[in-house]
């Protein structure tokens, strides 16, 4: 049955990193190299990145993701004392060709077929979206690939969810939103969509103005919420 705040849904959007593509594939393709700080500095380097993006937008000091991702990946080496510029360059490359979680392709071809429309909308720069993408082999299931680069300002400020408002022509409570990331949850409910929350880290709940409309453990539950099946 379809969860209620979720009726008038025609289309779904997905935050990118953290919900489609996991963001530590990077660091666990090359843990041995990294030793046993390898977790942490995984864990540093996005909390990092996330930190650059909030802070920037708030300095109005905009710089493209690519480079909030160098720069927090610097912070984490240095943090861990890591100093090896090839190590540095083979993890960047492998931020291009991060792993899609599991359940990813197949939720996204079930959504297609039932007349969705689909778009990603992220903070990544357009280059790394296209790479994400293509990587993952989901770029003919998707209507839009956006990327806050059309508004120089990251998430959570509300010009960016508009940007999937006006791509996809609909209402924002026809967009069913889709984040693993609770603050990015937050500021997509305010703006006004309806917001599943993709708690794949049973993280707890945050204490802001908004919160999601539904909370999964992974998008293989989407479908349900959205009554295209009676399974979840
Ligand atoms: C994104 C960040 C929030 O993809 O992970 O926009």
């Amino acid at each position: 049955m379809t969860h209620p705040d979720f009726a008038h849904i025609k289309s779904c959007v997905f935050d990118a990193y953290g919900t489609l593509f996991d963001v530590h594939s990077a660091v666990g393709k090359h843990r041995q190299r990294l030793g046993e700080h390898a977790d942490a500095i995984s864990m540093t380097w996005r909390t990092k990145q996330l930190e650059y993006t909030w802070l920037r937008s708030l300095m109005k000091r905009h710089v493209d993701f690519w480079q909030i991702t160098g720069d927090g990946l610097d912070y984490a080496l240095d943090t861990f004392d890591v100093d090896d510029a090839q190590l540095r360059q083979d993890l960047m490359d492998a931020y291009l060709q991060l792993d899609p979680y599991p359940e990813v392709v197949d939720v996204l071809r079930q959504l297609k077929a039932a007349g969705l429309h689909l778009a990603v909308l992220s903070n990544g720069s357009p280059q790394m979206l296209e790479s994400a993408v293509n990587n993952a082999g989901i770029g003919e299931l998707l209507d839009a690939t956006l990327s806050v680069e059309d508004v120089g300002i990251y998430k959570p400020d509300p010009v960016v969810y508009q940007l999937a408002v006006n791509a996809l022509g609909v209402e924002a409570h026809e967009v069913s939103f889709q984040s693993s990331n609770a603050w990015d949850v937050a500021g997509a409910s305010s703006f006004g969509f309806r917001v599943a929350w993709i708690n794949r880290f049973g993280q707890k709940t945050e204490r802001l103005s908004h919160g999601p409309h539904a909370q999964l453990a992974t998008l293989a539950e989407l479908p349900a919420v959205l009554g295209l099946t009676t399974t979840t």
